[in-house]
C-alpha cells in the first residue's frame, strides 16, 4: 500500500480540504456515490439501498468519525441511527461492498484504516494521512479496490 502524509487545516467539510479533494479527484474522479453528505440528507443505509448489486464504480464514505463528533458537530443534522450502534457500520460496509462493481473503488475517511477489508473482498491500495497540527487527530483517507476474483461476494 502506498502511504503519503501531508498537512492541511481541518474542516468539517472534508472534501474541501485541498489534499483530500485532490486525492478523491485523482483516484475515483468526479462521480461517486456519497452516502454521508454534508448537510445531512437521508439515512446512509436507505440511500445505499437504492443501488442494485455491482452497479457503481466508486463510493466515498465520509461518516461522522466518532459518536462524540456526531453529537458535537452534526447534532442538528439527524442521522442518529449511527449513535452507539456498531452493527450499523458493518451494515454500511456490507452494503457498500455489494453495490460496488468488481474492480470498483471505495474511499473511507476517518480515524482508523479498517476500511471494508479483505474479508469483504477489498485490497488496500493507498493511504493519505492528513495531519491537522496540535493535538488534533489526523484524517485518514483510505483507498480500496474490490477484487475481481471475489465477484461472487455478497
Ligand atoms: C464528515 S461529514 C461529511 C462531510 C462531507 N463529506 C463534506 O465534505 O462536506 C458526515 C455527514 O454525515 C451525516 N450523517 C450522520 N449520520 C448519518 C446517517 N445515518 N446517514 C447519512 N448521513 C449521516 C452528518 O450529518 C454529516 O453531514
Amino acid at each position: 500500500m502506498k502511504i503519503r502524509r501531508v498537512f492541511a487545516i481541518a474542516s468539517h467539510e472534508t472534501f474541501r480540504i485541498k489534499p483530500i479533494n485532490q486525492f478523491i479527484k485523482r483516484t475515483v474522479g468526479f462521480e461517486f456515490v456519497d452516502p454521508f453528505p454534508y448537510p445531512y440528507q437521508m439515512d446512509a443505509l436507505n440511500y445505499l439501498d437504492q443501488y442494485p448489486k455491482s452497479s457503481v464504480d466508486a463510493v466515498v464514505l465520509d461518516p461522522p468519525y466518532s459518536d462524540h463528533q456526531l453529537i458535537e458537530m452534526y447534532k442538528k443534522a439527524g442521522g442518529f441511527s449511527i449513535l452507539g450502534n456498531p452493527k450499523y457500520w458493518a451494515q454500511i460496509k456490507d452494503k457498500t461492498a455489494q453495490v460496488i462493481k468488481p474492480n470498483g473503488l471505495v474511499i473511507t475517511c476517518g480515524w482508523n484504516t479498517n476500511g471494508l477489508g479483505s474479508g469483504r473482498g477489498f485490497t488496500k491500495e493507498k493511504l493519505l494521512i492528513v495531519a491537522h497540527g496540535a493535538q488534533r487527530n489526523d484524517t485518514l483517507v483510505l483507498l480500496e479496490r474490490k477484487n475481481n476474483s471475489l465477484e461472487l461476494y455478497g
